[in-house]
């Protein structure tokens, strides 16, 4: 079966590309390559040994969205496409609702014209918002949103209910947590083009010496040691779950239009804990320094996952030594790519 993956060079997708291969799919890539280089493709048929077809294209172009649809049968959509650096977002609105959700619409519209029902749709934690009760369950209602990218994130999961509601769209929302690591090949992984945002890929560069050391934003949280809380879960993880997903909506087997999945580890681990955990696996001592708190951080967030692990069948089984060491081998091969 021919599956559509937008956003199939970036972090995720990628790496969800290859599961794909894996389990007997034909992926298909569509990608801007804002935040990705096509070298990841040719590194991705190394991995998987197959030809994989990409196509360049922005899904905010309607015409060209349409023109990918006239040329390829396609069974099922994975939508990646987006950006997602929180802090940016609070800068630039409009680049993320432009971005997000017009780059849905477009999508859910040509899905609807060439009658294609299953999507599997790139959700986040951050559509809790600022929640206390840990661990966290899908039913939670939201509460206040900490950025416009984690509104995007809630608005296009309301978009897709609301389109499901009326139409044969059969779609599973991921709630991812936080991703890290890399495939074992160290061929794939977490590549931010110009200045990384998230902790593992600064972790990984002070590691390396391309950067000389980072900052511990805020240690007087309400935290055991006072720095915040996240749920890391390994990248192949959270790839094999996409496929497990689609698998169900291909197999027709889900209870409703839409479901809606956590995907974190269901354990927290605080920023000193994760640079602890680095050093020991790794015998890189990192350099760091603590600095105030960075606004719009909550103080602890991880996920309750039963619900998953019950419908699903999928929770995650590699560690976080796993992913942590993984994450230091790709950082370590980078400059070989
Ligand atoms: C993790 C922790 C920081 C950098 C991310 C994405 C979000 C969503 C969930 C996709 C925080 C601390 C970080 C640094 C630090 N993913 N930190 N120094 O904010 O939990 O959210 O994952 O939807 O989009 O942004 O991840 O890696 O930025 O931060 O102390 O230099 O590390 O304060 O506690 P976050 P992060």
């Amino acid at each position: 079966m021919k599956i559509l993956v937008t956003g199939g060079l970036g972090y995720i997708g990628s790496h969800t590309v290859v599961s794909l291969v894996e389990n007997g799919f034909t992926p298909i890539i569509i990608d801007n390559c804002s935040n990705a280089t096509p070298k990841v493709l040719s590194n991705l048929e190394k991995i998987t040994g197959k030809a994989i077809p990409f196509y360049q294209i922005d899904i905010t172009n309607l015409d060209a969205l349409h023109d990918f649809f006239t040329r390829e049968k396609i069974d099922g959509v994975i939508h990646f496409a987006g950006i997602k650096a929180v802090g940016e977002s609070v800068k630039n609105p409009i680049k993320y609702y432009h971005n997000n959700l017009t780059g849905l619409t477009h999508l859910l519209l040509k899905m609807q014209e060439f009658e294609i029902h299953h999507l599997i749709f790139s959700s986040s934690c951050t559509i809790y918002g600022d929640v206390k009760t840990m661990p966290i369950a899908e039913h939670t209602p939201s509460q206040k949103l900490l950025s416009p990218y984690a509104n995007t994130k809630k608005v296009s999961e309301e978009i897709i209910a609301d389109v499901a509601s009326i139409q044969p769209l059969r779609a599973i929302s991921l709630r991812y947590f936080n991703p890290i690591g890399a495939h074992p090949s160290a061929l794939i992984g977490e590549l931010p083009l110009g200045e990384p945002q998230n902790l593992l890929p600064i972790i990984t560069q002070v590691a390396i010496g391309k950067k000389s050391t980072f900052a511990v934003y805020g240690n007087d949280y309400d935290t055991p040691d006072g720095t915040c809380v996240r749920d890391y879960i390994h990248v192949v993880d959270i790839a094999e779950a996409h496929v497990i997903a689609l698998q169900r909506i291909l197999q027709n087997e889900q209870e409703e239009a839409v479901e809606v999945f956590n995907l974190g580890s269901g354990t927290g681990y605080s920023v000193l804990e994760i640079i602890r955990t680095f050093e020991k696996v790794t015998g890189v001592p990192l350099s760091y320094t603590f600095a105030p708190r960075r606004p719009g951080d909550l103080a602890s967030i991880y996920a309750d996952t039963s619900k998953v692990e019950k419908t699903l069948g999928w929770k995650a089984t590699r560690s976080l030594e796993e992913a942590l060491e993984s994450a230091w081998n790709w950082q370590k091969n980078i400059p070989q790519l």
